[in-house]
């Protein structure tokens, strides 16, 4: 087969994406839209949510099982759709695949860090702020940036819950933003992909234009970088796609509507 047949095959191989719920959706429909006739795949790994909670040895274990299925499936690239496992999982499976892999935290560090700002806030699981990889990253773009990191541990469940108007999760979002606001960033990172669902609420206390969703930054890397390595598929038809899970088919699809109608139901995969 020649060269250039070779290629064209591998263009066709879907893009992998994965996440432990809903969250990754929030990357995955603005990828959608990007590059519409990309083949892709999508894993909600609900059975082990949250991850935020995980050991480094737990969430590593998740992204291997994951990474080797999307090998099964002759994926050209895998997208790590969340912040804690780019954060704990990706430095160390980042050479076992032959595939591109793509972390969040480590691909949007560059174009976050040279904003123009000096003080920085980051929302995000236990998991990423235990492991310092949002303040390493950024700061090696920008050695003088000054970086307050906070967790916000149950925000994850209020996403996947979908009940955003109960009175508890609405102060805890009110209670953890204003400890934020105390620092006067200049900008704060939804430093985890469920975090955007809650931005309706956010936007009550504080300005919409603080608020970094890095999932715009991300796809536009992600969309140079396979242009760059000639990967982009370049069908003029519709990408196909295929959504998984470990767990709960019927919540997944429910509490995915605010980025993201998922139109046939998930198979249950890994479990
Ligand atoms: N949405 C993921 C992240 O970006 C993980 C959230 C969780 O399951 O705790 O960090």
């Amino acid at each position: 087969m020649s060269t250039s047949n070779q290629n064209k095959l591998k263009n066709n191989c879907p893009v992998g994406f994965f996440d432990s719920g809903v969250g990754g959706l929030s990357v995955y429909s603005r990828f959608k839209k990007a590059l519409p006739c990309e083949n892709t795949l999508y894993y909600g790994d609900i059975a082990h949510l949250p991850y935020g909670n995980k050991t480094k040895e737990e969430l590593v274990g998740y992204a291997r099982g994951i990474l080797d299925f999307y090998k099964t499936q002759d994926v050209k690239a895998v997208v790590i759709a969340c912040n804690t496992s780019s954060a704990q999982a990706y430095d160390v499976i980042k050479d076992e695949y032959d595939f591109r892999i793509y972390p969040i935290i480590q691909s949007c560090a560059k174009v976050i860090a040279n904003q123009n700002i000096n003080r920085i806030g980051v929302f995000a699981t236990v998991a990423t702020v235990n492991s310092g990889v949002y303040a390493k990253e950024l700061k090696k773009y920008n050695a003088s940036l000054e970086v307050l990191e906070i967790a916000c541990p149950n925000w994850v469940p209020i996403v996947e819950s979908g009940n955003y108007t109960d009175e508890k999760a609405m102060l805890d979002v009110k209670e953890h933003l204003d400890r934020m606001l105390k620092f006067n960033p200049n900008k704060i990172i939804l430093g985890c992909t469920h975090y955007p669902y809650l931005l309706h609420l956010l936007e009550k206390y504080a300005q919409k234009d603080l608020f970094i969703d890095p999932a715009k930054i991300f796809v536009d890397f992600i969309k140079n970088d396979l242009e760059n390595s000639d990967l982009l598929n370049l069908s003029q038809n519709y990408g196909y796609e295929k959504m998984f899970v470990s767990a709960n088919p019927e919540g997944f699809v429910e509490n995915s509507e605010i980025f993201y109608s998922v139109k046939n139901k998930p198979e249950i995969i890994l479990n």
